[in-house]
């Protein structure tokens, strides 16, 4: 056995081999490690994105999705802490108000509110947006609604509700309050000239990889991201940056996580390293128009891309006993609370 080994070596065949293989090794560590250094330089060592580009502190607006709490309330503040007036469109107007309140008075900036359930595609609504910002010089909007399970379930169990309710907000009212804003941006960037405009939307892992027991939610993030990629191909001869925010789970609401960890953050850590990276790839190294911008999550995927793979069967296995472990858990309290 060694003896053939040996003569298949000493061939010319095998020589080339040999070295082949040299050199695939050798380009796939280059790149790997060229890689890594562009994620912990986008991550810790480039200079933060400068908002003057989009407009802060020159009157301009922005339009924050879902912004009466988690993630998009913080969008909401760190934008208008950067100088920018602020439309704040969520369902509950009284939070709403209340949040613009706390906004005008601490930073300086102007805001308006839109509130309307984004469940139901109404062209009411859109029209509502519209109307909140009719003559005003939008250059950022923040595509920050979206809805999840309330606990995994099999997507065959999935209710007809939730199914609706994930697809209509995440997708169909995510394009059309894009369609109604972004002829906005792109006027106000042709007639202001000196500033770009951007569109972020809020991915997910549940998007970045197939997540069983989170079907439609996996399904309606991983729709965001072709759709954002796409839109930021036709956006950027006319000066809008279209980018996707990929993120692993954040405290909030929706993921129902009340304690941050490394890879757990609060909102306002999460939003603080979004924007500070707008236009840098961090742990997205592979993907167009995309970031990961938190440090642990920009890891995380940049491992996973690198060794099995977002859309391996490994990858497949792991989430699914993960969402099969957290269904469990949920049912569990859902029935001790019954009972209590
Ligand atoms: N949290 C995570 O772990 C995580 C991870 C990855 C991606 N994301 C994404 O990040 C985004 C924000 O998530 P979050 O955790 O910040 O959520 P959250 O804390 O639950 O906040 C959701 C926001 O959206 C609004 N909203 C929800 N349903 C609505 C509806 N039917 N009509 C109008 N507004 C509605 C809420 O308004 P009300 O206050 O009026 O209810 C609230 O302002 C989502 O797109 C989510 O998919 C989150």
């Amino acid at each position: 056995m060694f003896a053939a080994i040996e003569s298949l070596h000493e061939s010319p065949l095998g020589k080339a081999f040999v070295a082949l293989a040299t050199v695939v090794g050798a380009y796939k560590l280059i790149s790997f490690g060229l890689q890594f250094f562009s994620v912990v330089y986008d991550l810790f060592l480039s200079a933060p994105t400068n908002f003057n580009k989009y407009g802060a502190k020159k009157g301009l607006w922005a339009v924050v999705t879902g912004a009466s709490d988690g993630i998009g309330k913080e969008y909401a503040f760190q934008l208008a802490a950067k100088g920018l007036n602020v439309v704040l469109v969520s369902r509950t107007l009284a939070k709403l108000e209340a949040i613009a309140s706390e906004i005008e008075s601490k930073y300086s900036v102007q805001t308006k509110v839109v509130a309307f359930d984004a469940s139901v595609d109404d062209p009411a609504n859109y029209e509502a947006i519209l109307k909140a910002i009719a003559g005003l010089p939008v250059t950022v909007l923040v595509n920050n609604v979206g809805q999840s399970h309330s606990i995994p379930v099999p997507f065959l169990e999935t209710a007809e509700k939730e199914l609706t309710d994930i697809v209509t907000i995440n997708n169909i009212v995510t394009l059309k309050i894009t369609q109604t804003v972004a002829p906005v941006i792109t006027a106000t960037v042709k007639e202001k000239k000196s500033v770009r405009g951007l569109i972020l939307t809020m991915g997910s892992f549940g998007g970045l990889l197939p997540t069983p027991y989170l079907a439609v939610y996996s399904g309606s993030k991983a729709f965001l991201q072709q759709w954002s990629a796409a839109l930021a191909g036709e956006l950027k001869p006319q000066g809008v940056d279209v980018e996707l925010v990929v993120s692993y789970l954040v405290a909030s609401a929706m993921s129902k996580i009340r304690r941050t960890s490394a890879t757990i953050p609060g909102p306002k850590l999460f939003v603080r390293a979004t924007l500070r990276s707008v236009g840098k790839r961090c742990g997205a190294q592979d993907r167009y128009a995309t970031s990961t911008p938190f440090w642990s999550h920009a890891f995380m995927h940049f491992f996973i891309e690198s060794t099995v793979g977002v859309y391996s069967s490994v990858a497949n296995k792991l989430n699914f006993d993960m969402h099969k472990s957290i269904r469990t858990r949920a049912l569990k309290k859902a029935a001790r609370q019954k009972k209590e």
